[in-house]
């Protein structure tokens, strides 16, 4: 495995950089500490890891979501802890999260869902419902569906999807807002294998038309081989991988789950 030193340390056009980063939630042991990473405009991350290794709290604190024992995040130019509350939530319009657990409203519409994408970007009760919408809202949130194929489903209850569909109504939800960084935390999670290469197929299709950032977890390695321009793996606290994914192979992966 080939260690990329070029890929530590904040780079000029990083849309994200990462330097000393510590979290512990409070506990004798960190989840990590001392994380130094940047991600390049347009570049996919693939971060992987076994259970528990704290990739999800690491996506959380790029986005501001729970704040770090120690470090700085730098995300698009602007340094997120320093921020009040109301210039994070300005900051995090440009950025779009497909979840571990997808969080779609159960009882709404797949439509609306999806106009819950544009929410940090205008506000206001309007949004909750597709019906109360504004009619640019609701266009900008059919074309999104369409995108990932489910147009026909828009006015179907989002509880009544199957697991890929939902996968497909949140990539819509998130790629709405035309968001310049999207962080998708297993994106097929919970998939059959079939349903998630398609899925992984679909997301990386929209990721490349778009031209957006991209950092994004998965237990699979094909995937981050597949998808990932580079990628990092996390590891008693630290990244015991760091490198372009054309340099590893997958047996470089095995040590991180021993
Ligand atoms: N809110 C929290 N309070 C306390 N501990 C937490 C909290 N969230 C996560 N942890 C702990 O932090 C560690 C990392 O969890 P995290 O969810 O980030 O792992 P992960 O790599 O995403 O795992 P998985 O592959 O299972 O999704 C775990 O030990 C977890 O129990
Ligand atoms: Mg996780």
């Amino acid at each position: 495995m080939a260690l990329d030193a070029g890929t530590r340390g904040e780079a000029a056009s990083a849309d994200l950089a990462v330097t000393g980063l510590a979290m512990s939630f409070g506990g004798a042991r960190p989840v990590f500490s001392g994380l130094d990473f940047a991600v390049a405009r347009g570049e996919a991350l693939a971060l992987v890891g076994a259970n528990g290794a704290g990739k999800s709290t690491l996506l959380r604190c790029c986005l501001g979501l729970v704040a770090p024992d120690a470090g700085a995040v730098r995300l698009l130019g602007e340094d997120i802890l320093a921020l009040g509350a109301a210039r994070r939530r300005a900051l995090r319009r440009h950025t779009g999260l497909v979840a571990q657990r997808h969080n779609l409203v159960p009882r709404l519409s797949v439509l609306s869902n999806v106009i819950h994408g544009l929410l940090g970007q205008a506000g206001g009760p309007r949004f909750w419902s597709h019906a109360a919408a504004p009619e640019e809202a609701r266009t900008r949130a059919m074309a999104a569906l369409d995108r990932v194929g489910i147009a026909d489903l828009a006015l179907r209850r989002a509880d009544r999807l199957s697991g890929g569909q939902s996968q497909r109504a949140a990539i819509a939800r998130a790629l709405v807002s035309e968001p310049r960084l999207l962080i998708a935390d297993e994106p097929c999670a919970s998939l059959d294998p079939a349903a998630g290469e398609e899925i992984m197929a679909l997301f990386f299709r929209l990721v490349r038309e778009t031209g957006v950032t991209v950092i994004f977890t998965s237990h699979q390695i094909d995937h981050a081989l597949t998808y990932g321009d580079r990628v990092l793996g996390l590891k008693a606290g630290g990244f015991a991988i760091d490198a372009r994914a054309e340099a590893l192979a997958p047996a470089d992966f095995r040590m991180l789950y021993d």
